[in-house]
């Protein structure tokens, strides 16, 4: 059976060029919506398109201007009993924070899946048709349902919670932790590691057009205080630590973080390690900061972000919602 799939464009290197099939150089967000799915349609992918451009950019500018139009969009396909799936393409720099927003705030009860590539489009080897293709069979399965959002790269699906890049460069950049990936996927087959785990399919979250200000500070040897106070400013209302190790950060910066967060501050404490689990410790009672186990930073910063917007401020609360992430 032919499945219709809406299929979301933001750019990114899927839709990049290089002028050149060996040129290192390129533009990301080159190929519109249009022109993508006419040379998909050749293909002969069992399933037929319908395309709406977001944006047409490298992923490292997405922000909220491209999120407030993205979501909206994917939740009128979700409605449309017209669309069986939907694909957004996106630049894989930020592709993990798009996808972990989306899984927080989107029912679901259809599969939403991202892709992008790592080569661009005239590039020798480019991924991203593999990749898309493979995106349309995750996309027309109804079993994907269930799910939240999934990310496929390479021959890999991803729970929108566990993806992350994790090299800069080749096609096998992307990695899954703590659960590496759910399916493995080809044009052709689909294999799935379990049952769908948000069987309720409603979504976690509201959706809140104005995030508000969250930093990632980057801790390392020889940190201080000084410019932890400069870096976090005026307006923020959280901040993530990339901690040392397992959430650590040096004593000063630590006793500058306390004093924050006794002026109503949210304190989150993550690795900059890579596969980083960091747990609650004794002196986060004390001190009101959470712990971020398995996300990495630039998670944990969407999901103190959506709990600040969803006014889930009491550090109970939020290391409970950590605690199931
Ligand atoms: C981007 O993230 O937009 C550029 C890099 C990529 O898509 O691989």
């Amino acid at each position: 059976m032919t499945s219709r799939i809406t299929v979301l464009a933001t750019g990114g290197t899927i839709a990049g060029i290089a002028g050149s099939a060996i040129a290192k150089d390129y533009v990301a967000g080159q190929i519109t919506i249009e022109d993508y799915l006419e040379e998909v349609g050749g293909l002969g992918l069992g399933a037929e398109f319908s395309g709406r451009q977001i944006a047409n950019i490298d992923s490292a500018d997405i922000g909220p201007e491209v999120w407030n139009a993205l979501h909206p969009a994917v939740i009128e396909a979700l409605a449309d009993d017209d669309c069986d799936g939907v694909i957004v393409t996106h630049g894989t720099d930020t592709l993990e924070e798009t996808a972990f927003l989306l899984d927080l705030t989107l029912p679901a009860s259809k599969p939403v899946v991202l892709v992008g590539a790592m080569r661009p489009a005239d590039a020798v080897g480019y991924d991203g048709l593999r990749n898309f293709a493979n995106a349309v069979r995750v996309a027309s399965d109804a079993d994907a349902a269930g799910r939240g959002v999934l990310v496929v790269m390479g021959d890999r699906v991803f729970g929108a919670r566990d993806v992350r890049k994790v090299r800069t460069r080749g096609t096998d950049a992307f990695r899954g932790f703590p659960r590496e990936s759910v399916a493995l996927v080809t044009p052709s087959s689909l294999e799935w590691f379990g049952a769908p785990w948000r069987p309720d399919a409603v979504a976690q979250f509201d959706w809140c057009d104005a995030l508000p200000e969250v930093v990632i500070l980057y801790a390392h040897a020889a940190m201080d205080a000084v410019a932890v106070e400069r870096m976090i400013g005026q307006d923020a209302r959280g901040v993530v630590v990339a901690g040392v190790g397992e959430g650590n950060m040096p004593e000063v910066v630590r006793q500058e973080l306390v004093r924050q967060r006794a002026s109503g501050l949210h304190v989150v404490r993550a690795s900059r390690a890579d596969e980083g689990l960091v747990d609650r410790e004794a002196e986060d009672d004390a001190n009101g900061f959470t712990a971020a186990r398995a996300l990495n930073p630039q998670k944990a910063r969407i999901l103190l972000q959506l709990l600040i917007a969803n006014g889930i401020t009491e550090p109970a609360a939020i290391q409970r919602v950590f605690d199931g992430s």
